[in-house]
């Protein structure tokens, strides 16, 4: 029904080493953009570009840190020195640290600080740098990662993620608002809980999986390219009145209200 959905677009994704980044970047390339594979694992970000050549695509790994400022402008650089220019903004790259990041009287500043690094800045440099490359290409998308837990409150609490996520929300409407006259989207996902290496010690447990999937009405948790089916249709020109939305990918975990 569909023809290649992002033919003739460069993507950038951060954090495409694993997990929901490598599902998007996979996708993205199949649907026949060049993707630009960002990560702090170098060697992550290299096999994900082997799997996208493997199945015939066309992909680029860059490496470096989300939170540093200089990375993420020379990472943004390599891949407009390579592509020749940027349409597509997936700035994904996010922490959760269950085991430091707790109430707010448990967590230890240097945690709070580094979690907003990565999970908040990273998405500022990844705009800063890369929105003056969508505005000369006349356009684009920007795909942004929440989570359900900036919608609702948790017992178990990881503050730092939650309101990191939180900001998030904000920034993206802000975004939207702002570049919109420039012909450039900007949306928020909240996924549910999501089947990849960031919950992999928790969902080790088979009592904690049982609860996570127990408390979604779909019964199940999501797979990483669930979600990537969704950042698809927010980057592709699809979606090209959908702005400064969020759309939760939860299996029906926040309809259920509390
Ligand atoms: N898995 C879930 O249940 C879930 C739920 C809601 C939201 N999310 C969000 O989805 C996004 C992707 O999560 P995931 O589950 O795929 O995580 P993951 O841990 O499986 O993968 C994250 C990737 O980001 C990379 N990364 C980490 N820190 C980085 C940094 N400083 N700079 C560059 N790259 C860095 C990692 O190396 C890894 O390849 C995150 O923003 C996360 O907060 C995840």
């Amino acid at each position: 029904m569909f023809g290649p959905r992002l033919q003739g677009k460069v993507a950038l994704i951060t954090g495409a080493g694993m997990g929901q980044g490598r599902a998007a970047a996979r996708l993205f390339a199949a649907h026949g953009a060049q993707v630009v594979v960002a990560d702090v694992d170098a060697a992550a970000a290299r096999s994900t570009v082997d799997l996208i050549m493997e199945a015939g695509g066309t992909a680029l790994a860059v490496s470096g840190d989300v939170g540093v400022e200089a990375d993420v402008r020379r990472m943004v650089g390599e891949a407009v020195g390579r592509f020749g220019a940027l349409h597509i903004l997936y700035p994904q790259a996010g922490v959760l640290w269950k085991d430091r990041d707790r109430s707010v009287v448990e967590t230890e500043e240097s945690w709070w600080d580094r979690v907003m690094a990565i999970n908040v800045k990273g998405v500022y440099f990844t705009c800063k740098y890369g929105i003056p490359h969508l505005i000369e290409a006349g356009g684009g998308a920007i795909v942004v990662i929440g989570s359900v837990s900036a919608l609702r409150g948790f017992t178990l609490p990881q503050d730092a993620y939650t309101a990191s996520k939180g900001a998030l929300i904000s920034l993206t409407k802000s975004l939207a608002v702002q570049y919109a006259r420039h012909g450039i989207r900007a949306n928020i996902i909240h996924p549910g809980i999501v089947d990849t290496p960031m919950q992999a010690t928790y969902l080790a447990d088979p009592s904690k999986r049982a609860a996570f999937e127990g408390s979604t009405p779909l019964g199940r948790l999501a797979r990483p390219e669930e979600i990537a089916q969704v950042a698809l249709f927010l980057a592709s020109d699809e979606a090209s009145y959908v702005t400064g939305t969020e759309i939760a990918v939860d299996g029906g975990y926040t309809a259920t209200g509390g």
